[in-house]
């Protein structure tokens, strides 16, 4: 009877597909939080498959506290980095995650927070909330921002990516509709793209699509969003060096992962305006900042709670990949979507 342990319950019908295998014995972390790091080492003994989400930290002492039984892990995220992949590869355990049913979300929240952080959206809500809308009534040029496309001067206006993926392209998509009219986009660059971006140019209707090196994706950008995976290697790609670099009216959206940016030079890039303001789903040290933390506080940034993908559709549609992937790799040696570990 495989033991199954499950970090967090991870809504009715997903966890319907887990309890509908005949022959398993689920252990469901009972609380609405994510799973405390020593129930999760204690119980993860003897177990087969376990369903987590980025709330917990898969490491290297709870994969060893597992035993040779654990054989797949599944994740409710599309990204990893709480997970650590060579403590799993060493043991030949598998991971499921959950790409592509995320990618329209959040891009939809890439969006949202650059529009709120280019308009000024924070500081206006705060005025509202004060009550003092009735002394400072309409103004000409009352919470102004910079335009994020064409507008009516028809300006030409670039698009940034760090990292190009899939969040990434949905995201510029958008952006296209907004009349921007380039995209320079940076990422590590293994695969020759220039036929591809050429043909995605022209399918959106701008002028380019290049891949540059970060100095010039930081120059040449009027907003930028930050959509690559977490972890050592992009540990804060965006640094001081990055941000000053930037336009005084660009934008920054990190919808990505905390630690790409370094908050301290984040801090001093809003308080010294060396960017207009910046969007953030995801913050370093995340879920603990106290409500004294600087950025919260800076009228140029617009900070939610990693909500990207928090659609009701797209949550669901995550749950039941994330369940379907512990079930097949289980039951049939195949994982619907596999992360590559190497
Ligand atoms: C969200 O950040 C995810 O990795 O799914
Ligand atoms: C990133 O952009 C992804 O969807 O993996």
């Amino acid at each position: 009877m495989p033991k199954i342990l499950v970090c967090r319950d991870i809504g009715d019908k997903a966890m319907a597909l887990l309890r509908a295998q005949p022959d398993w014995e689920l252990v469901v972390w009972p609380n609405d939080s994510p799973a405390d790091a020593r129930w999760v080492e204690d119980k993860v003994q003897g177990c087969a498959g376990m369903i987590c989400t980025l709330g917990e930290k898969i490491t290297e002492r709870i994969v060893g506290a597992a035993g040779d039984q654990l054989k797949v892990v599944s994740t409710m995220s599309v990204g990893v980095d709480h997970v650590d992949l060579h403590a799993l590869a060493k043991r030949g355990i598998r991971l499921g995650y959950t790409p592509d049913v995320l990618t329209d979300a959040v891009a939809d929240c890439s969006i949202m927070l650059a529009l709120m952080a280019s308009r000024c959206v924070t500081p206006a809500q705060s005025m509202l909330r004060s009550g003092t809308w009735g002394t400072l009534g309409w103004g000409p040029y009352l919470f102004c921002g910079p335009q994020l496309g064409a507008g009516p001067t028809g300006k030409q206006s670039t698009v940034g990516f760090l990292g190009f993926g899939r969040i990434s392209q949905a995201t510029l998509v958008r952006m296209a509709a907004f009349g921007v009219t380039h995209c320079v986009y940076y990422n590590s660059g293994r695969v020759d793209r220039t036929a591809a971006d050429a043909a995605l140019a022209a399918k959106l209707g701008l002028q380019s699509v290049k891949r540059v090196e970060l100095p010039e994706l930081a120059s040449t950008s009027d907003v930028i969003f930050t959509l690559v995976p977490g972890g050592k290697e992009t540990l804060h790609i965006v640094d001081e060096a990055f941000l000053r670099r930037m336009k005084k009216t660009a934008v920054l959206v990190n919808p990505g992962r905390g630690p790409i940016v370094d908050t301290n030079a984040l801090i001093d890039a809003l308080k010294e305006g060396w960017i207009w303001g910046a969007g953030l789903d995801v913050i370093e040290g995340e879920p603990h900042i106290p409500a004294t933390h600087p950025l919260l506080h800076e009228p140029r940034c617009v900070i939610i709670p990693h909500i990207g993908s928090a659609t009701i559709e797209t949550r669901e549609a995550m749950a039941m990949l994330c369940a379907q992937n512990l079930v097949g790799g289980l039951t049939e040696g195949k994982i619907d979507v596999e992360y590559t570990l190497s």
